[in-house]
């Protein structure tokens, strides 16, 4: 059985990779903009990565709106940080905003490309103002940077 106290410091460790609508296609989708990285090459890099740095990193991806307000409410007890890239919900999802605002833990905005170097309507967030930070436009690379960025915020707080 894990007691209180385990299951705090389980929490403390956990971080939730959540990634939105149509980044299950990453890899064969527009490659001149996403790369040729499979989204589940990108994960199964990243938990290593985070497990290299004594994290545990749970993924979810999905195309729905609702599953990913889901997805954000049922970490509410068991994660310390969450990694997010939102897709296209970032620029429009009031529901997304007010998961992130009803759980209250740090997250990070991220996206493979620069979202201020395409279409206008890709330079409003509807998050980023919550976000403890956001990383764009570094391809792949942006998860691994996120992680770290959120390893380092922990380790302050931590240390605090
Ligand atoms: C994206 C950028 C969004 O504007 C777009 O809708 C995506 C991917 C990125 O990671 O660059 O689906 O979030």
């Amino acid at each position: 059985m894990v007691n209180t106290e385990d299951s705090e410091n389980l929490a403390a460790k956990s971080l939730l990779l959540i990634n939105g609508p149509n980044l299950n296609m990453v890899g064969l989708r527009e490659p001149d903009i996403y790369g040729s990285k499979t989204l589940d090459g990108i994960v199964d890099e990243l938990k290593e990565h985070a497990a290299i740095r004594g994290f545990n990193l749970v993924a979810t991806q999905s195309n729905s709106e609702g599953a990913l307000v889901d997805a954000i409410q049922k970490s509410r007890d068991s994660v310390s940080f969450i990694l997010l890239n939102a897709g296209a919900y970032s620029h429009s999802s009031i529901a997304i905003r007010d998961a992130l605002l009803a759980v209250a833990i740090p997250f990070i905005e991220l996206h493979i490309s620069n979202v201020y170097s395409r279409e206008s309507f890709r330079h409003r967030s509807l998050i980023a103002d919550l976000a403890q930070g956001v990383i764009v436009g570094f391809g792949a690379h942006s998860y691994s940077l996120a992680l770290e960025a959120a390893i380092h915020y922990l380790e302050d707080i931590r240390s605090d």
